[in-house]
Order: structure tokens, then sequence, then C-alpha cells
């Protein structure tokens, strides 16, 4: 995808080893906004601070990589989605990032969860949260899955194909319950975003496709089942969205497609469920809708369609993962080692290498995520370099920040600030090459508490049966 440069091309011209977004900035110690969690400031002598504590106290305590959440910020984001859409069932999407500490607070800010694994569920009920409010997702679930379910009662099981109907048949059957579930359907939007967070074109793994009339037989099967309760439908168009136009389409789709069921059957479904995929900013260069602005083009969206299809308005929910988890988490690296790369024609880049990698944020290899980066225990007057931010994995993919202009003395032991780190960083890690994955902390008023702790090298060979302990 090619952009235009903000500033216009000559300015482009001049910083060509760059990307076109990439603005140079005046001073490269400033914490671009909308990127940073609440409560990320420069106090004293520049030094970043995250939830009252500085980034020095931090790392003293509890060492690099690792993952700072502003418990503050998390909370008030959960909250705000859940007050912009007032009316619809917010459920937060646990894949972004779930622990014990998570799912209390998500059930304290009055959400409800949606989880997709038995590890998932399982971190969910082992918290305390009420089985009602989970949501299950998954494309293949396991008869042990449903079983946990359908035995605690989880409130919606998210069907995604026939064989998970018969499943959730059989097992019902065996369990002497019934099970609530909405039909995950594809709806053929090709949402702007990258191909592997796409999930509603018709070429991939999820849900009953409704142009090819799947959905309505699955849709028409579980009405007829003893053991099934049908609430509705399921769309989720794919992750990291800006705009409200796939929604559109998703939202008439799927209401045509409860309003041809209404036709065959009498009965109008209760639910529809739009599912997540809010898009945050990781960079300079993404610019978010607010939840309320996303709330009001829904909510006119549906009024509009169900108007047209002489529905009433169903229950609606939504399931945003990344912008409640996303921005209140910031990454914590150290640098290891730096270097000058030639590029030709009198350009350079910058390499600064830190301790953690791919290993802990797949994202830019997978999808080529963009992110950016301060240097955070001070501040620098130092002219600002192009630079790389690199992992210590045996890989040249190994990107963490691909392209950032940062002061060009960075060097060993400087601390490097990600932000937008809590989506999708800590819950995709890795142990490549065997490294332990880092640890997650939450910041607040100046102290630090532990969410997940430090992997260590023993957890990893405890794993190992071919070595003697
Ligand atoms: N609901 C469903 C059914 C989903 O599959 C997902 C994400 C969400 C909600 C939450 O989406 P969010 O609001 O967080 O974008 N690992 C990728 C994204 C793929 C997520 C898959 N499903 C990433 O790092 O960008």
């Amino acid at each position: 995808m090619t952009r235009m440069h903000v500033a216009g091309s000559i300015h482009a011209d001049v910083t060509s080893a760059a990307p076109q977004w990439l603005v140079k900035p005046s001073d490269a110690n400033a914490l671009t906004d909308g990127l940073w969690s609440g409560s990320a400031a420069r106090v004293g002598e520049g030094e970043l601070e995250l939830g009252g504590m500085s980034v020095g106290d931090i790392v003293a305590e509890t060492g690099t990589p690792a993952y700072i959440i502003d418990e503050v910020d998390f909370r008030a984001r959960a909250l705000t989605w859940r007050e912009a859409f007032a009316g619809w069932k917010v459920y937060y999407a646990g894949k972004s990032f779930l622990c014990g500490a998570v799912a209390r607070w998500i059930d304290e800010e009055g959400l409800n969860l949606d989880v997709c694994s038995l590890g998932e569920l399982t971190v969910a009920l082992r918290a305390g949260f009420d089985p009602q409010r989970i949501g299950l997702h998954g494309n293949n679930k396991s008869d042990d899955l449903l079983r946990v379910a359908l035995a605690r009662g989880v409130g919606r099981i998210i069907v995604d194909s026939s064989d998970e109907i018969a499943r959730l048949e059989r097992i019902t059957e065996e369990l002497g319950v019934r099970a609530q579930v909405l039909i995950r359907v594809t709806t053929g939007v090709e949402a702007h975003t990258h191909e592997y967070i796409a999930t509603a074109h018709e070429d991939q793994k999820f849900g009953f496709s409704i142009a090819g009339g799947q959905a309505l037989v699955a849709m028409v099967r579980c009405h007829g089942s003893a053991r099934i309760d049908l609430m509705g439908i399921h769309s989720h168009i794919g992750s990291q969205i800006f705009d409200t136009n796939g929604f559109e389409v998703a939202a008439r789709r799927t209401l045509k497609l409860m309003s041809q069921f209404k036709e065959a059957t009498g009965v109008a479904l209760p639910e529809l469920d739009l599912g997540g995929g809010f898009g945050i900013a990781y960079t300079m260069d993404d610019s978010p809708a607010t939840a309320y602005d996303l709330a009001r083009g829904l909510d006119e969206i549906i009024e509009h369609e169900c108007r047209g299809f002489g529905l009433e308005r169903p229950t609606l929910s939504i399931e945003p993962g990344r912008a409640i988890s996303g921005p209140p988490g910031t990454a914590l690296y150290t640098v290891g080692t730096t270097k000058i790369v030639e590029l030709g024609g009198g350009q350079t880049r910058r390499y600064v290498s830190v301790d953690g990698g791919m290993s802990d944020n797949i994202r830019p290899a997978l999808y080529a995520a963009e992110y950016s980066a301060v240097l955070a225990n001070r501040v620098s007057d130092a002219p600002v370099a192009l630079s790389r931010v690199v992992g210590l994995h045996c890989e040249g993919g190994d990107i963490l920040v691909r392209d950032v202009f940062l002061p060009a003395d960075v060097a060993v032991g400087d601390i490097i600030a990600v932000p937008a780190s809590g989506a999708y960083s800590r819950s995709m890690a890795s142990n490549y090459n065997h490294t332990p994955r880092p640890p997650v902390l939450s910041v607040r008023d100046g102290r630090l508490t532990p969410m997940i702790r430090r992997e260590t090298l023993d957890d990893l060979l405890a794993l190992d049966a071919g070595l003697d302990r």
C-alpha cells in the first residue's frame, strides 16, 4: 500500500530511507499524542514515567524485557467502551490479553468476556468470572472445551461449523443441559486490514457463509434442535479496522439474513453480535475513531438497516480486544548493541538491538505491523537518526520497530519503550530460541503489581524430557 507523505512530497524526499508516513520529529523525546497510556509522561530530568513510577525504578524492580500495564488506563478504556456502547453488550476479547487480574478488572468495570480456548476459559473461570457473561468462540472447539463450557453454564457459544452443532447436541444430551448459541457467519466483507487478520471474506476457515446459503441452513438446524437455543448471529470482519464501512456492509447482510430467517420460521432472533476489530494507534500515521463515534455510527447503521428490513432492533453486542488492552501496555527493553548500516546515497540506518524480539512481539514479523519507540530512561538533545529496533533472535526478520527516529546517541544500557504493546504481544509470545517470555506487571500510583511472572530458563528446561535435572 502506498501512502502519501503527510508533510508533502519534498519533505518525503529528504528522508527517503524512512517510510513516507514517518515524519522526522523536531524533538525525538516527545511522546506522540494518542499512542501512550494515559499516565505516560516525561518527568524530572526527562525520564519516562508510567503510572506514577519512573522507568528506571520499574526496570530496577523487574528487569527487562517487561510489559507494563497502566491499570487506571486499562480500566478507563474498558469503562469508556461500555459507556459509549450503552444499551449494547460489550464483550472484552480475551485473546488480546488475558490473565487473572485482567478478568477481574473486566468484571469490575461491568463488561462481559469473550474467550476462545480451554486455556482462556479456565483463566476466566478461575478468576471467578460469571460464566453466564462469557462468550465462547473457536472454529474447532474440542469435546473437553464444550463439556466445560456447558457444564459451567457459559452464556453463549458461538457456533462455527456443522460438526460443532452435532458435537453440541451430543454433549448437551450427555450433560442434560441446553446450549445458548449464536451462529458465526461470513458476510463476504473484504475488510481493509492485513490478510491474516481479515475474517469475513469467503475463503477462510471461520463461520458459515451467508452467500453460499450454509448460514441459513445452520440456523434452521439449530432452531429445530431440542437441545439448542438459537439466540442470534455473529459476525467478525477482522482486526485493526479504522472505519465503519465494513461494519455497515456486515450489518446489512446479517440483518438481511435475520429477516430471511424470520420469513422462513416466523421467529425474530433476539441477538446480533458484530464482533471486534476496532483499530488503535501504533504510530503517528494511525488515527482511530473514538468509541463514542463508532457507537454513533453503528447505531445509525443498525437503525437504518432494521427499518429497511422491517425488523425490531435486536440486542447488539461488540467484542473489542485491542482497543481496550493495547494502549495501556508499554514494552520496556534494554539496549544491548547498536550498529550503523550504510544504505547507499549517503543514507544510514542505526540498528538498535534490544533484549527481546519476535518471541515477545511477533506482530511486525507476522503482519508487517508498525510500532513506535522512544528512548525512555533519559532525554537526549543529540540529532535524530533513522533507527530500527531489532531483537536478539537468529533471524533477519526479528524486527520490533521497523522505522523510528531515535536520538543518535542511544547506547548500550539505555531503555527503549514501545507504546501500544498491551494487545497480542505477550498473548502471542513464544519461546523461540529457548527465550523465556517476559513478565507482565500493572502499575498504579507509583507501585508495580505482578500480573504474570517472568518465565525462567528452569521453566523451559522442565519441559525437556531429554535433560537431567
Ligand atoms: N471477536 C472475534 C471473534 C475475534 O476473532 C477477534 C480477534 C476479536 C473479537 C477481537 O479483535 P480486536 O478488537 O482485538 O481487534 N492477533 C492479531 C489479531 C487477530 C485477532 C483475531 N481475532 C493481531 O495481533 O493483530
